[in-house]
Parts: structure tokens; sequence; C-alpha cells
């Protein structure tokens, strides 16, 4: 499942980085380096993804809990 197209971020990394920072947004980014790019992905409704950043950190939250 891809999560940030500019810089190939999959869920599965993102899912890593929640792991270690929570939903600490702009730590997953600098972690990641999602949404570092041109943004779209902070947005759901992005078509450039399968999954917006912050859609993917709460699912990973969830799935994590
Ligand atoms: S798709 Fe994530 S920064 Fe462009």
């Amino acid at each position: 499942m891809l999560v940030c197209d500019c810089n190939e971020v999959s869920y599965d990394m993102v899912k890593a980085a929640v792991k270690i920072h929570g939903d600490n947004l702009e730590a997953i980014m600098e972690e990641t380096e999602a949404g570092t790019a041109c943004e779209c992905c902070l947005e759901d409704g992005c078509e450039k993804v399968d999954i917006s950043l912050p859609s993917a950190i709460k699912k990973a939250l969830e799935e994590l809990a």
C-alpha cells in the first residue's frame, strides 16, 4: 500500500515509524520523508496514493493498539 508517491513510502514503513513515534506527524514525516515533497499525500483524496499519511497513521495506531 503506497502512502507517499514522491518519496515511495509504503504503509509498512509508516507503521514502523508509528511504532517509534506514535501519532507524532512531524516526527513520522521526518523519519520516512512521507509528505515532504508535493504534500498531496497529507490530504485524504490524494489520487497519487492508496491512503493518505494521516489515515495511514490512524490505521497503524489502531492495528498496534
Ligand atoms: S505524494 Fe507524498 S509528498 Fe508527494
